[in-house]
């Protein structure tokens, strides 16, 4: 079971509507004054709330098929949850295993919904002789080849990539700005460079992101996390390698606060930059909140309006996605465990399948 760095978050302390203003752009028209063109701020993205995504779990997917029906009556975005890490696609160096990944990708077309791809880089959920790997020229071979294989078989079915996933160091104020893991450690920085370069060349047309967590409130750490991002972009930029949006996961803890100046102006800079931004692994820390349902509901949705209402202000967002539908399925149960033997309620429905007041939240925001 994977274990994020825990002892990091327990150290410090815990862990629109698109106005039809902004949908458009105007040009300069000369003497004229200025000329006014309806081209679209992205391919898919239109004036209307942002599509819900949910992210999939294989194995609620094969086996519940209650699961199945919500994710085709509900989701406007599909992103396997696990199934196109390394972990998962890589077991052995000369085999790609697409067969769990097919399965979602093959469900998600049939409904029409959208496929959001999650990650071809991280520093974790990668095989083993992946972080034996000493070499940066083979190094840096193995990634190109799996970039090109990966986004060059779902080319023009996947329409958004996490190109890079968590790049950031936990806390640049003390750890330095990059993550550890091989791909940083082997390749350097550049290990970012190399990814988007690959991934914009398998698939020209695919919408690449970066993705990352704690973007969210306003700590001097969470800032120099935002800071690193915009660098990191502006970077890309200035070596003309594409990237066309910014991923906050959006992992909520209950008992912080969204830092509302602060998101919006971070928000505001990568649009600037010509970003799109999109909230991609949403769901709440709920294990300080006392065992009561009803009051950890009520706090949940506290916490999820107050991100939402900041990060919509700041403008569209692509789209909304919940890191899975169900209580039943949620990693924070394993990872963000609570002191007592109260059951994590961090997603839209509960472990029943019943809808929770946090999906009627959402669904105000959504299409
Ligand atoms: C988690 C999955 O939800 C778990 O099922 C898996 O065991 C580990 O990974 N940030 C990410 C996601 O970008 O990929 C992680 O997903 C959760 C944190």
């Amino acid at each position: 079971m994977w274990m994020r760095n825990l002892s990091n978050f327990q150290s410090d302390n815990r862990l629109e509507l698109l106005t039809r203003r902004s949908a458009i752009g105007v040009i300069s028209a000369g003497v004229g004054g200025s000329l006014t063109l309806p081209w679209s701020i992205s391919d898919a993205f239109s004036a209307t709330k942002p599509p819900f995504g949910v992210a999939v779990h294989l194995d609620p997917f094969r086996n519940e098929p209650i699961f199945r029906e919500l994710l085709k009556k509900h989701a406007g975005l599909i992103v396997p949850m696990n199934a196109l890490k390394w972990a998962s696609l890589r077991h052995t160096e000369g085999k790609f295993d697409f067969g769990g990944a097919d399965e979602i990708i093959d469900f998600a077309e049939a409904n029409g919904q959208p496929i959001h791809g999650h990650a071809l880089l991280w520093y974790h959920a990668n095989p083993s002789w992946i972080d034996a790997v000493t070499s940066p020229q083979l190094l840096e071979r193995l990634l190109n080849e799996h970039i090109e294989t990966v986004v060059g078989r779902y080319a023009g079915r996947i329409a958004t990539w996490d190109v890079v996933n968590e790049v950031v160091a936990h806390d640049p104020l003390t750890q330095g700005k990059w993550r550890k893991g091989v791909w940083h450690d082997i390749l350097g920085p550049r290990h970012v460079e190399i990814a988007f370069a690959a991934a914009a060349k398998a698939d020209p047309n695919c919408r690449l992101f970066i993705n990352d967590y704690d973007l969210e409130d306003d700590s001097l750490r969470t800032e120099a996390r935002q800071r690193a991002i915009l660098q990191i972009v502006r970077r890309l930029q200035k070596k003309n390698i594409p990237i066309h949006g910014v991923g906050l996961q959006a992992h909520l803890y209950a008992e912080r606060r969204t830092g509302r100046e602060n998101l919006i102006k971070f928000v505001r800079e990568l649009k600037t930059l010509g970003l799109e931004v999109a909230v991609t692994e949403l769901d709440v820390i709920d294990w300080k909140l006392s065992a009561d349902p009803v009051v950890r509901d009520r706090a949940v949705v506290a916490t999820v309006k107050e991100f939402l209402d900041a990060i919509t202000e700041a403008g569209p967002v692509r789209n909304i996605t919940t890191w899975g539908l169900s209580d039943k399925y949620s990693w924070i149960k394993d990872v963000f465990p609570r002191d007592d033997s109260a059951i994590a309620r961090p997603l839209p429905f509960d472990r029943d399948w019943n809808q929770k007041p946090l999906f009627d939240l959402i669904k105000k925001y959504t299409q």
